[in-house]
């Protein structure tokens, strides 16, 4: 089921529990040699999701700002996008251009995420392609500046979002998530995968 929303393509339930599986199995390589992290934010604090990377380039931040590295803070190449996510890329993007980054975040009970724009990328016509696993979460999307209202949707396992065109550089967050409502995840929590063309 295709929900729009403030720009934003919602694909309710895109990966059946075996799609779900497929994903969270190619990810376990991925996490092995790229184990999550804490980063800090350019405000000092520790982020409250814990993230890694895969693809030629990886989400990074400390204290001197966001921006794109080769490699993990270990000094690994980051491991490359398995192929089940790139399918999905494919499928509801295209094949043209594949991502550059699949940026890996896990949500544990506390975790949620503020406010932001994806906008550290360098072309804005791509867009950034979101795949929740694991437990519910609620996903705020707001405008294009800062303030005004928001609406919100539970992103359950399984579903797929693209921000794209007018909801590129929407503001977005996540405020909480339903920990245990899902047993995808052997711990619990949630991983959110996001794709994005970078250079
Ligand atoms: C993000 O905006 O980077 C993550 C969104 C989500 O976790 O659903
Ligand atoms: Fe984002």
């Amino acid at each position: 089921m295709l929900l729009r929303m403030r720009g934003f393509e919602i694909h309710k339930e895109y990966l059946d529990v075996a799609g779900q599986h497929e994903v969270l199995e190619a990810l376990r390589p991925v996490l092995r040699a790229a184990p999550l992290y804490r980063p800090d934010t350019p405000f000092g604090k520790p982020m409250r999701v814990r993230m890694s990377s895969a693809g030629r380039l990886g989400w990074y931040s400390d204290r001197s700002g966001y921006l794109y590295v080769p490699q993990h803070p270990s000094g690994q190449a980051w491991p490359p996008i398995p192929a089940p996510v790139l399918a999905i890329w494919e499928a509801l993007v295209g094949p043209d251009r594949l991502p550059d980054c699949c940026l890996i975040n896990y949500y544990d009970e506390e975790a949620r995420m503020g406010l932001h724009q994806d906008r550290d990328e360098a072309d804005f016509s791509w867009p950034v392609l979101s795949v929740s696993l694991g437990d519910d979460a609620l996903f705020r999307m707001g405008n294009e500046t800062r303030g005004g209202t928001t609406e919100s949707v539970w992103l359950a396992s399984g579903d797929v979002v693209v921000m794209g065109g007018p909801a590129r550089l929407t503001y977005h967050g996540v405020d909480r998530i339903r920990f245990g409502s899902s047993r995808l995840l052997p711990k619990g929590g949630r991983i959110n995968l996001t794709l994005r063309v970078v250079t």
